[in-house]
């Protein structure tokens, strides 16, 4: 097994997105990772709806759409409508995370849950069975190019660890400062599935930076 990776489009090249999606493609990234940010949960806001609707259609991979975005339960459906195949949701904004993933899988799409780096991990772990995916953030989010934050790895751990308990299988994602240095740790402690925006947009080597990273892995994915 190796490690999934989906690369975050956030600081890409936006007046020449087809050409930046077809470089991820042939590069063998497995999902594009759509940040949305709306000025209340976070102070940016990132990609319109007409925007995300036109990046769909530029590309066949599945868009794993990151909502940082106050009352997500509002929302989802133009996600859905504009094609992403995976909606991710932030529990400190969400007053019923089971409502709402069920509501997700009722759309027929896979459903995913945040966490920020200062929020414990027991509410991940009470929906560890009903997600496809969970994502762990190692940065406050808003921005691209932060710095990692590594005592997240604690509650990566925790709840891989859960998960390996019960057999349970959901992706175990983790966005912000990623790059060789911070995947390997991140693998280790129990991620498969990697954010990656800077170290892969900001270089002029995008097949380059991909086989990077699933290199950095090797030693902890040959035992998985
Ligand atoms: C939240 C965003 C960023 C972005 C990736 O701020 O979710 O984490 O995806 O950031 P970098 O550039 O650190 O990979
Ligand atoms: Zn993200």
């Amino acid at each position: 097994m190796k490690i999934r990776i989906h690369p975050s489009i956030l600081n890409a090249d936006h007046e020449q997105m087809q050409a930046e999606f077809d470089r991820v493609l042939a590069a063998g990234v497995e999902a594009i990772h759509l940040d949305i940010m709306d000025g209340r949960f976070v102070k940016p806001v990132t990609f319109e709806i007409e925007t995300i609707r036109r990046y769909t259609a530029m590309c066949s991979l599945p868009f794993d759409a990151h909502l940082m975005i106050v009352q997500p339960e509002r929302h989802v459906d133009e996600y859905i409508d504009a094609c992403c195949s995976l909606v991710n949701f932030h529990l400190e904004v969400s007053p019923d995370p089971a409502a709402l993933i069920d509501y997700l899988h009722g759309r027929g799409v896979q459903a995913g849950v945040t966490v920020n780096p200062n929020t414990p991990v027991d509410g991940m772990l009470e929906l560890a069975d009903r997600v496809e995916l969970v994502l762990f953030m190692s940065v406050y989010p808003g921005y691209g190019g932060q710095r990692f934050i590594p005592d997240v790895l604690d509650k990566v751990r925790a709840f891989k660890r859960h998960c390996v308990r019960r057999g349970l299988n959901p992706l175990i994602q983790i966005d912000g400062g990623i790059n060789t240095e911070t995947a390997p740790a991140a693998a280790a402690a129990g991620a498969d599935t990697m954010v990656a925006g800077t170290f892969i947009f900001r270089s002029g080597d995008y097949a380059g930076q991909v086989r990077a990273l699933r290199d950095s892995c090797a030693d902890v994915t040959a035992n998985w």
